[in-house]
């Protein structure tokens, strides 16, 4: 007999937060943090970066309906979950029981983190109308004064890891329970995978924190400056 339409409902949204998390949140999280880490190669390189993507046409459509939307849904199921789940972690002591809380937990974070990073950076300049060739040089030294503060740096260190780590953790997750991993070894060297998969990215972004705190370079617009 078919589930009744409640569970088949509670089901599907399960699975689309699943997938959301990786197609399109995560494949963002791995552009994003590589292009910021294009100033460790040089703030020129950062700011074509920048250009790049401030120059895009129909920008905001794009931001919204493959970043903004997505993050929203993925963050509301996410809560949602979060209050209605178990934290069995001091039950049991199995490594997989403290996954899944801490699971719970930097998405938690990464959410905190997205309000202050948006407000910091994608809120002002929009306040402020800096389009096209204009926004690289504001936003470069938004960053530059954040990363001058132990405050700044810690807040993003912060970011970073709990964002790869629920990326990482949760491509996992995404593999086993779309049964693309099924066997236990295989569940266990994917673990690795996935596991020197985030310790890159976290490599990435915290080279980041560090080329802004150590060499905090003002630019002047590419073009019209
Ligand atoms: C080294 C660390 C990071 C730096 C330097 C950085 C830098 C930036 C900058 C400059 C923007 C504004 C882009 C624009 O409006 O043109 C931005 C936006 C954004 N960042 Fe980050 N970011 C970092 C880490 C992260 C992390 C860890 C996450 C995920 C949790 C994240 C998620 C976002 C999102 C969702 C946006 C808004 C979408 C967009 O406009 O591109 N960032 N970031």
């Amino acid at each position: 007999m078919a589930p009744p339409p409640r569970e088949q409902a509670h089901y599907l949204l399960l699975k689309i937060h699943s997938l959301m998390g990786i197609v399109p949140i995560g494949i963002f999280l791995v552009f994003h943090l590589g292009l910021n880490s294009l100033r460790t190669v040089g703030p020129l390189q950062y700011q074509l970066s920048i250009d790049a993507i401030n120059n895009l046409p129909f920008l905001f459509g794009i931001e919204v309906l493959f970043i903004y939307a997505p993050l929203l849904f993925h963050s509301g199921v996410g809560f949602y979950i979060y209050f209605s789940g178990k934290r069995n972690a001091f039950r049991y002591k199995y490594v997989r029981n403290w996954m899944y809380t801490l699971q719970r937990l930097s998405g938690a974070i990464v959410f905190a983190f997205l309000i202050y990073h948006m407000g910091t950076t994608v809120v002002p300049k929009l306040m402020y109308g800096k389009h096209l060739f204009e926004a690289a040089p504001f936003l470069i030294d938004i960053l530059n004064v954040e990363f001058q503060t132990w405050t700044g740096r810690i807040i993003y260190l912060i970011g970073i890891v709990s964002a790869t780590f629920h990326f990482a953790n949760g491509l996992w997750g995404f593999c086993v329970s779309w049964g693309i991993i099924i066997g236990k070894t295989a569940q266990r060297n994917a673990s690795v995978v996935f596991a020197l998969v985030g310790l890159a990215l976290t490599v990435l972004g915290f080279a980041t924190v560090l080329e802004f705190s150590l060499d905090p370079v003002s630019v002047t617009p590419t073009v019209g400056g």
